[in-house]
């Protein structure tokens, strides 16, 4: 598979910077970092299966993740499963001081201490999910020891830096079956992110089934959606795992499917179906009338009994609503009320339905277009449209979460994403303040998956997020996170997670054949471009088929990252004897070998067709590599147009084309730029 060919040559690259495993030696992957370790000499021999002791609380959720843990190790390591009352002897002690509340919320504790000496392994915490995270920490230390296995001696005491680590899921543009929401939820947990935030009604869809109305899910969603039942068991196997599920149901706008479900709702003229194209709708719900509080209640009451977090989302963003501005009982509601304009009158909504809420014992959550004047203080604010409402919010007394840094659709780097933080060292708030910002939450909208690429958007960058949310403030190395996302993107994958093999299954339905091996090595250097510039290069709607090089390909491909490092050690010493030379020119070989079989197989399929000068392209960049090389060896200077000629060759790749760029094409920008002139 890609990722596990690309670690071949990551591998040798990080033996040749004299990083490679010696026995019994302490390789510290862990993702995320824990926030106090020490490393204590040999470990924790793996030869036997465990023998486990809780003898503090003990539940079935408890011994249920200490069941799961032991056997990934077991998958992970070759250990035989003990037998039934059969017990093994690698001694693993799980003790928790007291019973978790019946409903997780923000106060848990969820620290854990773990110490791991050559007799055995022993996790103490206030809580279960304190104690699942350091079965997640027991199963990340994991080593390989000559012909067995190990778990390295540590003592870690560990907590998170940020309550609130979530993501959320936009399911209702498209759908995503509950097996998906499992796996995703696995992987969430192996790096100790705590909020699922369900995304549940789109224009789109409306995706959880309400006896009380059910035409919302009768008329607008196409068959697909969450039962009741569905989404129970989702919210048990996110608990399971110390995972909180905080459902969203957008209103007043993004409200089509609420609308052509119970038409008695909309604010203007009646939509005449669920929307299919994406952006921003007109329509929202009537804020004016009592029949719509009526409805809301009546359907936020029934939620209530489905979703037991103290949290709810009512969404509140991208509500233009004309309608309110032209319609003569909503502009006589607003003149008697004293509401001078629409975000007058959203304030207006927001607080009936705060009160809505209330009376169900929640607090309200909404995007950052909730942030007006008189909103009560008990609203968290969700920061997207950037940092600064987050501070704003924070200044003015309003709890919140950070997103605006964490959209998965920007395809941007894990390291870009890695080094935005919640709250930096050089924010102006007061401590009292700063106790408002809750964490962050990575946000994957909907737009552009489907159950074969959510996976490759969302992991394994989240995971690198998921340590800016848990791990100390200076924990910023972004070599290291590097060096660390690989393991865990393998882990992940061994947990259920395709994030890794969709992208060979996707070239392999584009050619129809299994030989991809070419196109393989093309595709690990091209990633999709952002949503906004398939946005408007693409029109697509909720009918688009995702199903072209974009969607098979992969956001910051392990090559980028390797390749980047390489050139600046590289360029550190450029004239030296170095190693990487060697390996890049080997590398570009490989490359440019590809293009001329992959070349074939773009253009032999119609829907990779246009991908074909992106394959030429790729020629011209390893040339531009191997000549940078050269001369860079030699000390040679370039002759005098070479450099603007590879400029410009450089500006025309940067261009679009067929929906997809070099991820690696900064890096080939960096080696031209210093060749001698
Ligand atoms: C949003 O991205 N409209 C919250």
């Amino acid at each position: 598979m890609t990722a596990l060919r690309f670690c071949a040559t990551a591998t040798l690259a990080l033996a040749i910077s004299g990083l490679s495993a010696t026995a019994q030696q302490f390789q510290n992957h862990l993702m995320p970092q824990p926030a106090k370790i020490s490393i204590g000499s040999g470990g924790l021999a793996l030869d036997s299966t465990f023998a486990v002791e809780v003898p503090g609380v003990s539940d079935a959720r408890l011994t249920d993740a200490i069941d799961r843990a032991v056997r990934r190790i077991e998958m992970d390591t070759g250990l035989r499963h003990a037998g039934r009352g059969e017990v093994g002897k690698t001694k693993l002690v799980v003790k928790v001081d007291r019973p978790s509340a019946p409903v997780q919320s923000l106060e848990e504790d969820e620290s854990y201490a773990l110490v791991v000496t050559p007799a055995g392994a022993e996790i103490d915490a206030a809580t279960e999910v304190g104690a699942m995270h350091g079965l997640e920490t027991l199963i990340q230390l994991v080593q390989p020891n000559g012909a067995s296995y190990f778990i390295p001696a540590v003592t870690i005491n560990d907590t998170p830096r940020f309550r609130w680590r979530g993501l959320m899921v936009d399911c209702a543009r498209h759908f995503e079956p509950v097996a998906v929401i499992k796996r995703t939820i696995d992987g969430m947990a192996a790096v100790k992110l705590n909020v699922f935030h369900w995304h549940l009604t789109e224009d789109q869809g409306f995706r959880i089934q309400s006896h009380v109305y059910p035409a919302l899910t009768g008329k607008s969603s196409d068959g697909l959606f969450y039962t009741q039942q569905d989404a129970k068991e989702i919210v048990a196997y996110a608990r399971a795992r110390g995972i909180r599920v905080v459902p969203e149901f957008e209103m007043p706008g993004h409200s089509t499917a609420w609308l052509f479900a119970y038409p008695s709702l909309v604010s203007g003229s009646n939509p005449d179906g669920v929307r299919r194209e994406f952006g921003i709708s007109d329509y929202a719900i009537d804020p004016t009338r009592e029949a719509t509080y009526t409805f809301i209640d009546r359907f936020l009451t029934e939620m209530a009994t489905v979703f037991p977090d103290s949290y709810v989302h009512i969404g509140g963003d991208e509500a233009p609503a004309p309608d309110w501005k032209t319609n003569p009982r909503i502009l006589a509601f607003k003149k008697a009320h004293n509401l001078k304009d629409n975000d007058a009158l959203q304030a207006w909504f927001n607080t009936r339905i705060l009160k809505i809420v209330a009376r169900l014992h929640k607090h309200m959550m909404g995007w950052d277009e909730v942030l007006t004047p008189g909103l009560p203080k008990d609203v968290v604010v969700q920061s997207w449209r950037g940092e600064a409402s987050l501070s704003k919010g924070a200044k003015l007394g309003y709890k919140g979460v950070l997103s605006a840094p964490y959209y998965l659709d920007a395809m941007k780097p894990a390291s870009v994403h890695y080094l935005a933080d919640p709250l930096p060292s050089t924010s102006d708030l007061t401590p009292d303040q700063r106790a408002l910002i809750l964490g962050g939450e990575v946000c994957m909208w909907g737009e552009h998956i489907f159950p074969g690429t959510i996976d490759s958007r969302i992991w394994p960058r989240t995971a690198a997020i998921a340590e800016r949310f848990w791990s100390p403030e200076n924990v910023r190395d972004v070599d290291d996170m590097y060096h660390r996302l690989i393991p865990i993107s393998v882990e992940l994958e061994s947990l259920g997670l395709t994030h890794i093999q969709s992208e060979d299954a996707a070239l392999r339905e584009l050619t129809g054949t299994e030989n991809i091996d070419a196109l393989r090595t093309f595709a690990s250097v091209v990633e999709p471009v952002s949503f906004s510039e398939r946005s408007e290069t693409q029109r697509t709607s909720q009918l688009t088929a995702l199903d072209r090089l974009i969607d098979a390909v992969r956001p910051d491909p392990p090559a980028r990252h390797w390749f980047e490092a390489a050139v600046k050690r590289l360029l550190a010493d450029p004239k030296g004897d170095s190693a990487d030379r060697a390996v890049l020119a080997a590398w570009f070989t490989t490359l440019s070998d590809a293009v001329p079989a992959a070349r074939q197989q773009i253009l032999a399929s119609p829907r990779l067709a246009e991908a074909s000068t992106r394959a030429d392209q790729l020629l011209e960049l390893t040339a531009m590599g191997q000549q940078s090389l050269e001369y860079l060896a030699s000390g040679e200077k370039a002759t005098s147009d070479w450099k603007a000629k590879k400029n410009q060759t450089l500006e025309e790749i940067g261009k679009p084309s067929a929906l997809v760029r070099f991820a690696v094409l900064p890096t080939f920008s960096d080696l031209v730029q210093a060749v001698p002139e």
